[in-house]
């Protein structure tokens, strides 16, 4: 079965003004479902993988023939990691992380604003195209950062995402230009905390929930 650009929850305006309607059409439209199209046609040889979740593939990419190895860790982390990405965005409301995702933030990093500083950090200082990632380490059950290039998943790693930003620069030059700080200072408006609750709690579950 073909794999499919999930609709957004909400319109291409919604982000105004953190994330510009223009950018948002462009990115899920054009580029999101760029990762989509060529990762069914990486896998159109490959009837079985083809079956599998994409999370699978991902989980399992030292098992993907080498012929299409690289193209499904682009495409595939293309396609999950946007997922992720318009998962926990919403419109601009007065939100701050509470709940367990609140109380996990304040543990493995001491508080909202240090988690928040650091976060900040990697995805501004993040060379080049990639992704700033907060994900559930496994064994420990903590809190992490990590920022990855290209379209690379956590997912590889073993460790679901919690809360990821785009980086590369489709998500943000149209508004930005090359002003990535900018982007992130607007960026953190309209992340959906009860999103990244929800994630947090299904991870704690078990390491194949997401
Ligand atoms: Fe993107």
């Amino acid at each position: 079965m073909a794999h499919k650009l999930p609709p957004l929850r909400f319109g291409y305006d919604a982000l105004e003004p953190s994330i510009d309607a223009e950018t948002m059409e462009l990115h899920h439209d054009k580029h999101h479902t760029a990762y989509v199209d060529n990762l069914n046609k990486a896998l159109e040889p490959y009837p079985q993988l083809a079956e599998l979740a994409v999370e699978d593939l991902l989980r399992r990419l030292d098992q993907v023939p080498d012929a299409i190895r690289t193209a499904v860790r682009n495409n595939a982390g293309g396609h999950v990691n946007h997922q992720l990405f318009w998962d926990i965005l919403g419109p601009p409301a007065d939100r701050s992380p509470k709940g367990a995702i609140g109380d996990a933030l304040k543990r493995d990093f001491g508080s909202f604003e240090h988690f928040q500083a650091l976060f900040t950090d990697a995805a501004t200082t993040h060379f080049g195209a990639g992704w700033a990632f907060l994900v559930m380490s496994a064994p420990r059950q903590r809190l992490e950062i990590v920022s990855l290039p290209n379209q690379d998943s956590v997912l590889e790693h073993g460790t679901p995402g919690l809360l990821c930003c785009d980086v590369w620069e489709h998500a943000y030059y149209l508004k930005y230009r090359n002003r990535r700080a900018d982007y992130l200072n607007a960026w953190w408006k309209v992340v959906a905390w009860d999103v990244v609750d929800e994630r947090l709690r299904d991870a704690m579950v078990g390491p194949s929930a997401r």
